[in-house]
């Protein structure tokens, strides 16, 4: 059995797809543990409903990212993980942490990328007045919101959409792409070749999906 460990900051509705889709398909991994810069994230109270381990690194007790990260380090690997997933953690993160899970830490940003990089990503769309916007399944590099891309979802942007609207039709697309992407990491079908991701040739399912409406 392969190892997670997820790292959140809020609802954990990623979280929540992640760990239900490893219950109902049998993945060969457990989620050992979600772990939470914030004592009042909403999600952790459903990993604990689910029996999984939770923890919480609060970062506002710490005046440094150099000393935070060395701590949640410490509480990560005392798990022992296979793969470390963000999702939804709202920290930038030091280069040494990130360069210790090298080639095991996923994250899932709410843009195309290399398109809207940062926060407000859906208000970074409306105001480029793009027709298409979407979510994206990537490695963790030290360069923020860059790292070998895994999946992407396409969704259209609708007149009269707002910043909220065009979240909700992302997230839905961030549901299925997420579980799809760790899933095939702990599959093992999963090969990086420098900034590229291969997907083992046995995979029947898209990598990229375009909804329409
Ligand atoms: C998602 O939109 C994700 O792309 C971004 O933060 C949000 C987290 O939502 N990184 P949730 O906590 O998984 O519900």
């Amino acid at each position: 059995m392969r190892k997670i460990v997820i790292l959140i900051s809020g609802r954990g509705s990623n979280m929540r797809a992640i760990v239900q889709a490893a219950k109902e398909q049998q993945w060969p991994a457990e989620i050992v543990a979600v772990i939470s810069n914030k004592a009042d994230a909403s999600g952790l109270e459903y990993a604990a409903s689910m029996g999984i381990a939770t923890v919480v690194v609060a970062s506002r007790d710490f005046t440094s990212r150099e000393a935070f990260d060395a701590v949640l380090q410490q509480e990560i690997d005392r798990f022992a993980p296979d793969l470390v997933v963000l999702a939804g953690f709202m920290r930038i993160l030091t280069t040494p942490f990130v360069t210790h899970y090298s080639g095991r830490m996923l994250n899932i940003h709410p843009s195309l990328l290399p398109s809207f990089t940062g926060l407000a990503t859906h208000r970074q769309a409306l105001t480029a007045g793009v027709r298409i916007h979407g979510t994206t399944v990537h490695f963790v590099t030290p360069e923020l919101d860059h790292g070998p891309i895994i999946a992407q979802a396409a969704v259209p942007v609708l007149p009269g959409d707002t910043e909220q609207s065009l979240a909700e039709r992302v997230l839905v697309q961030e549901h299925v792409i997420y579980p799809k992407a760790v899933r095939w990491f702990v599959e093992g079908k999963l090969t990086l070749e420098g900034d590229l991701v291969h997907i083992g040739a046995e995979s029947t399912e898209s990598a990229g999906i375009a909804c329409v409406g």
